[in-house]
């Protein structure tokens, strides 16, 4: 199963999932940074592959394509707020829910939008299968990699010090 589509809407539940889990969890336990660290190495991810990936691809459809990066700077405009915000402040959970609600808006948006994307764009099954394949390898050597790991945790620590 590696359509780009599958890979996509299967990534999209990965990130929905922890989302569910991160506001389930009390706020200031361990058990909830664990889940933000992941989720946000996951949302690392998948904003590179479709940056740099699955958008390009699409490029035909310019102006949906313009949309969707510009709702990408939104999830991480929204994301610096909530790591800047204390947790002893009142604003803590409800800028942490904000974030969650950015980024599942953008992937219902995302999946009635651009998967699959509109004509003119026409990928064949050949293409949506190497696009799929480009995407699950762009994730599993992320996913691998001490250095991205270290360098999500430095981008959330210079998000948080701005
Ligand atoms: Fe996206
Ligand atoms: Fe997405």
């Amino acid at each position: 199963m590696s359509n780009a589509y599958d890979v996509l809407r299967g990534h999209h539940d990965v990130l929905r999932g922890l989302g569910s889990r991160f506001k389930a969890a009390p706020v200031g336990s361990a058990g909830r940074q664990e889940i933000l660290d992941e989720l946000l190495h996951e949302f690392t991810i998948h904003m590179r592959i479709e940056d740099d990936i699955y958008y390009p691809a699409l490029a035909e459809a310019s102006r949906l394509i313009a949309i969707a990066h510009a709702e990408h700077r939104q999830i991480y405009d929204q994301l610096a707020v909530a790591l800047r915000t204390p947790a002893g402040s009142p604003h803590h959970v409800d800028e942490w829910n904000c974030f969650i609600t950015v980024l599942e808006a953008h992937a219902d948006e995302e999946e009635r939008d651009l998967v699959p994307p509109p004509a003119p764009v026409d990928l064949t099954d050949a293409e949506l299968e190497n696009l799929g394949q480009r995407m699950l390898a762009e994730m599993a050597r992320q996913r691998n990699s001490k250095w991205e790991r270290l360098h999500v945790k430095a981008r959330t620590a210079l998000l948080k010090a701005f």
